[in-house]
C-alpha cells in the first residue's frame, strides 16, 4: 500500500513571525502516523527557521525548486546540497509557475530531478496541463511529454523514491478543483506510463494531486485509488485549512 502525503507549498509567502505562528498552530495537532507524511516546502531563506521549529517533529520540510547545477557562477540558484544542509528532505521540481514564469523547460526540469536525486533529496515532480490544452484534448499528450523528459534522461529509477504531482494549471490558485474523476484519470494515465518502463516503480510511486485542494474536497480526492495525497498551495498558509486536509489524509489511510 502506498503512503499518503500532504505537502504544503508556501510559494512566495511567509514572514518570520507568520511562519512561526503557522507552524506552532499546526504542530500540536500532528502526531506521527504510520504511513502518512506531512511536509512544508518553504522559501529558501526560511529553511533555518523552519528547521528550528520542525526538527524532531513528524513534519518534514523542503525547498520549492532546486538548481540543476551543483555549484559555481549561477547567481540566485540554491543547490540540492544547500537544501540538505538545512535538513530539507524534499524539493518541488517543475512546478507550473517555474515552467511558465521562469522558463523551466522539460529538459531543465529533468536535469533538476537528477540534481535533486544526486543531492539525496526527494523530488516532487510536478506535471499538468493548461486549460487551453485540456480544451484541445491535449491533456495526455502534455502529461506524457513532461513525464517522458524525466524518464528519457534518468529512467524510471529517477522516480523510485520520488513523488509525482499532477497539478492541472487551470486549478492552481483558482478555486476550481479537478473533479476526483478527472484527477483519477490523469493519475492512472501517468502511472500506466511509468509502468511501461518499470511496473514496480509505478506501483509504489506516490502521486499527489494539486490545485485548489481544501478540507472540503480533500476527502473525495484522496478516496481515488491513484491519488496518494495532495500538494497544497493557498490552504497550506492557514493552519486550520491545512490541518483539515491532513485529517482527510489520515482518515483516508
Ligand atoms: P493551490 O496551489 O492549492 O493554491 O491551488 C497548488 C500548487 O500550486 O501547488
Amino acid at each position: 500500500m502506498r503512503q499518503k502525503y500532504v505537502v504544503g507549498n508556501w510559494k512566495l509567502n511567509g514572514s518570520l513571525p507568520g511562519n512561526e505562528a503557522l507552524l506552532k498552530a499546526i504542530l500540536p495537532e500532528v502526531s506521527p502516523k504510520a504511513g502518512r507524511h506531512l511536509a512544508v516546502c518553504v522559501p529558501a531563506p526560511y529553511l533555518a527557521q523552519v528547521r528550528g521549529l520542525l526538527e524532531g517533529s513528524p513534519v518534514a520540510w523542503g525547498g520549492q525548486d532546486v538548481s540543476r547545477f551543483e555549484k559555481g557562477a549561477y547567481t540566485g540558484d540554491v543547490s540540492g546540497a544547500m537544501l540538505r544542509e538545512f535538513g530539507a528532505t524534499l524539493a518541488i521540481v517543475g512546478h507550473s509557475e517555474r515552467r511558465t514564469l521562469f522558463g523551466d523547460t522539460d529538459a531543465i526540469v529533468a536535469e533538476k530531478v537528477a540534481a535533486a536525486r544526486k543531492a539525496g533529496l526527494t523530488p516532487i515532480l510536478c506535471v499538468g496541463e493548461t486549460l487551453a490544452e485540456r480544451e484541445r484534448s491535449e491533456t495526455e499528450a502534455v502529461l506524457a511529454r513532461q513525464l517522458d523528459a524525466v524518464l528519457e534522461k534518468s529512467g524510471a529509477a529517477a522516480l523510485d523514491g520520488a513523488l509525482l504531482a499532477y497539478e492541472p494549471v487551470w486549478a492552481i490558485g483558482t478555486g476550481k478543483t479537478a473533479t476526483s474523476a478527472q484527477a483519477q484519470e490523469a493519475h492512472a494515465f501517468l502511472r500506466a506510463r511509468v509502468a511501461k518502463q518499470d511496473a514496480a516503480v509505478a506501483a509504489r510511486l506516490p502521486m499527489l494531486y494539486g490545485g485548489s485542494v481544501k478540507g472540503a474536497n480533500a476527502t473525495e480526492l484522496f478516496a481515488m485509488p491513484d491519488v496518494d495525497g495532495g500538494l497544497i498551495g493557498g490552504a497550506s498558509l492557514v493552519a486550520e485549512d491545512f490541518l483539515a486536509i491532513w485529517r482527510a489524509a489520515v482518515a483516508a489511510g
